[in-house]
């Protein structure tokens, strides 16, 4: 016994030293290690044609080497068509590869196709470099079946949950390795500032910091430590820059953006993601001031690549080359437009259907139009990018070491993930339900997964149900669950914008004591996503006005990526659920929720409007507000930024300043005592906000500058402590650069946007 613990001992110690060994040399050798990459990419590109190198900056669609029609025509089993490829890979040398063959392969069809895709490039080609295969994984690997489809962001924005976060861009990069993927274009930190914007879901919400702290650990969670490591992807931060500002709410439109906006708001996400090691960056559609961000020298290099020292690479979006021609008209054609945005700064052209775009590089070197010095520029960040992930020594996976793919683990994750972000926004003594009830169930959301999931989810659109794992729960199969079949009945009401049997849904309501009306947004990605009207669709709105004549409670699950209005129904209704778009295992959480096993905690990652002409973020200035009567109170949302309840209740008191005055290079701290005033355990949200009283560029009526989220027992009470310093204090001044100014700041701290507790200090400088 004992000679066998001894020998125990031993092998353990054996395998620990050697790891502690390797990691200690590892570490120390992790600037030889630069060096060695930077001195092999020298190398390769000494040795490399011109053509060679142009065909790296080239990122074309799979269905380009693919069998049959290159414009996503339906398969189930994609062919790799070898002549495409030889001609793709073997002559023009393309070094990247995106997209969906358009179906959801699952992670052994993908590791097929990437791995056919790798083994020609690697023997085919002069100097064997494999390609860099990147997908949109933007809500967990959405395009390889049977994977872990999690929260769309907004959902996880509302968690306010740092940690979750980190777990999503973990869980996300675990399952593209397994279908041997290692770029993720992901996370999307646009700064979300329009609700109209069709792909506010895909966004963290509408406030740098929020964003600014959740990418952060999307980004440590899915690159890790070491992000050559196999069950680690590199992330591509969406969309540089602006795309979320579109002065119609618009995909792909022209934003607005003063030059102290875009430093104040828009780029700071961007500047702490860089921080962070994010090595690509997807630029945007979008123009900013008419300028199409894929031109704008001034975005890309002198500020993104000089000023904030991004050393990785660029990428266009989808056919943006074209897009300028087509859409921007500040090119006659696609020579010109692919000068203007290389000089500008782009290193990658995504260009889905051929490589035409390699003939034209190649062309433009020749006559002197590029000079070969930006195009070595973009393909030594390229090739850096290739090697820090260690693509030449794992161009694919092995599927099957990737146990946990798609496993119950996995899914009990989600499952946290989606029941942190639901928001509670309104009951009136209702929530949680008693068990025993009778339930009717209706509204288009309430039986779908495609509603809950949203775009982007197997399919583009992800309108398809046959993807759909028949195992996982819908709103209404949740609440059978947990209600018993014979307690509920399910009447649909209507469709997203028609009325399909309200009437009959009205009749049901008369035998139910409790109505759970599940409406929301028809799914959608970029373009089909856009609308008109924020307002939630009349028929939808219809079927609660009808339903609340039954004289029942009514509980309203919006199942929505962005605010649709709902100020007609809001009053109707007893209690109101936001699920955002919670991914595959929503409907649980919603069920969970709704008979409180799961008590909610999240909070708006935006403000929601109740009126679309009086829609601003929660970051705007006083003079913004001033109503009809000269009175400084005309902003009323139906909830602000931040707002979200519980079933429990939270009480802030003793809130101290260590100081009434801030020195520069000192610091300030804050604590506040936070007590779980009710009977059950809850999260809450601490959220603390600054105003500069007087300054020379109007302050914001309150930026957020810390939160965090706490666990609380019944009757326990938490002393939470912030420290500020000058940074926090920073806006962006008259010249554009951040500035502080001595004066007086107003802290506000507390949960509920509406009672938040205050004080003032004095900053010295
Ligand atoms: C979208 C991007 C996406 C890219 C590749 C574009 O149309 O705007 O967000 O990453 O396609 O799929």
């Amino acid at each position: 016994m004992k000679m066998l613990q001894v020998k125990k001992m031993l092998f353990i110690k054996a395998l620990i030293t050697p790891f502690i060994l390797s990691f200690v040399i590892s570490c120390s050798q992790g600037e030889k290690e630069i060096d060695n990459i930077d001195e092999k990419v020298g190398k390769l590109l000494s040795e490399m044609t011109l053509e060679e190198k142009v065909g790296q900056m080239v990122n074309i669609g799979l269905p380009a080497i693919l069998e049959g029609d290159v414009y996503y025509a339906p398969r189930d089993t994609a062919i790799i068509d070898t002549a495409k490829l030889a001609m793709y890979i073997g002559k023009y040398g393309v070094g990247s590869v995106h997209n969906t063959p358009g179906y959801p392969p699952d992670k052994d069809e993908w590791h097929r196709l990437i791995k056919q895709i790798q083994d020609y490039a690697i023997n085919n080609t002069r100097h064997s470099i494999p390609v860099i295969y990147g997908i949109d994984g933007v809500h967990g690997a959405n395009f390889v079946n049977h994977s872990t489809m999690l929260p769309q962001q907004i959902g996880l924005a509302a968690s306010w949950n740092t940690e979750l976060a980190g777990r999503a861009g973990e869980i996300t990069a675990y399952e593209l390795r397994a279908a041997s993927i290692p770029w993720n274009y992901a996370p999307v930190i646009d700064v979300a500032s329009q609700p109209l914007w069709g792909r506010m879901y895909e966004s963290f919400g509408e406030d740098p910091y929020l964003i600014s702290q959740l990418s952060n650990a999307y980004i440590m969670g899915a690159q890790g430590n070491s992000i050559s490591d196999t069950t680690k992807v590199t992330v591509c931060l969406k969309h540089y820059i602006g795309y979320g500002a579109a002065v119609n709410g618009k995909d792909r439109a022209n934003a607005l953006i003063p030059e102290n906006n875009l430093r104040q708001y828009y780029l700071p996400p961007f500047t702490a993601a860089i921080k962070y090691g994010a090595l690509t960056i997807m630029l945007s559609s979008n123009s900013v001031n008419g300028i199409p961000c894929h031109i704008n020298k001034y975005y890309l290099t002198d500020i993104l690549k000089e000023e904030l020292g991004f050393q990785g690479f660029t990428v266009s979006d989808f056919s943006d080359i074209d897009f300028l021609v087509d859409a921007h008209q500040v090119a006659h054609d696609k020579k010109e437009a692919t000068k203007q945005a290389i000089l500008a700064g782009l290193d990658m052209i995504m260009n889905p259907y051929n490589a035409d775009v390699s003939d034209i590089l190649v062309e433009l070197v020749n006559t002197g139009e590029i000079p070969v010095g930006r195009i070595d520029d973009a393909v030594r960040r390229i090739l850096q990018v290739k090697f820090k992930i260690g693509l030449f020594e794992n161009p694919y996976s092995n599927p099957d070491f990737y146990k946990d793919f798609g496993s119950e683990k996995l899914a009990e994750d989600n499952y946290k993930a989606a029941s942190e972000c639901i928001t509670l926004l309104k009951n009136e003594n209702l929530l949680p339900l008693p068990g025993g009830s009778k339930i009717l169930v209706t509204g288009v959301a309430s039986n779908s997964m495609n509603y809950i999931n949203g775009g982007w989810s197997r399919t583009f659109q992800g309108q398809d149900t046959s993807f759909n794992n028949p195992e996982k729960q819908t709103i209404l199969d949740a609440v059978i669950n947990k209600a018993g079949r014979g307690n509920v009945k399910f009447i649909q009401g209507t469709g997203y914008e028609d009325d399909i049997n309200t009437k009959k849904a009205v009749r049901a309501a008369g035998g139910a004591d409790y109505i759970i009306a599940c409406l929301g947004e028809f799914p959608a990605a970029e373009k089909p996503s856009d609308i008109d009207e924020l307002t939630m669709p009349q028929a939808q709105q219809n079927l609660v006005k009808e339903l609340a004549k039954a004289g029942k409670p009514v509980i309203l699950v919006l199942v929505e990526g962005r605010p649709r209005i709902i100020r007609d129904i809001e009053p109707l209704v007893q209690g109101i659920l936001l699920a955002y778009l919670p991914g595959d295992e929503g409907g649980r959480a919603v069920a969970d929720i709704i008979f409180g096993d799961v008590n909610p905690s999240g909070k708006l990652p935006f403000t929601y409007p109740k009126y679309t002409g009086n829609a601003l973020t929660y970051w705007h200035k006083k003079a913004d507000i001033r109503d009809k009567s000269w009175r400084f109170n005309g902003f009323y949302p139906q909830y602000e930024f931040g707002y979200g309840l519980s079933y429990t209740t939270f009480e802030y008191s003793n809130l101290e300043l260590s100081a009434d005055t801030l020195a520069a290079g000192d610091s300030l701290h804050i604590t506040i005592d936070v007590s779980n005033t009710g009977n059950q355990a809850g999260k809450e949200i601490v959220e603390l906000y600054i105003k500069d009283q007087v300054c020379s560029v109007s302050p914001d009526v309150k930026k957020l500058v810390r939160f965090r989220k706490i666990n609380l027992e019944p009757g326990e009470i938490k002393t939470i402590e912030f420290i500020l310093s000058e940074t926090d204090l920073a806006f962006v001044g008259k010249d554009n650069k951040w500035i502080t100014e001595k004066g007086y700041f107003t802290i506000f701290i507390g949960g509920d946007p509406g009672k938040l507790m205050e004080e003032n200090f004095l900053f010295l400088k």
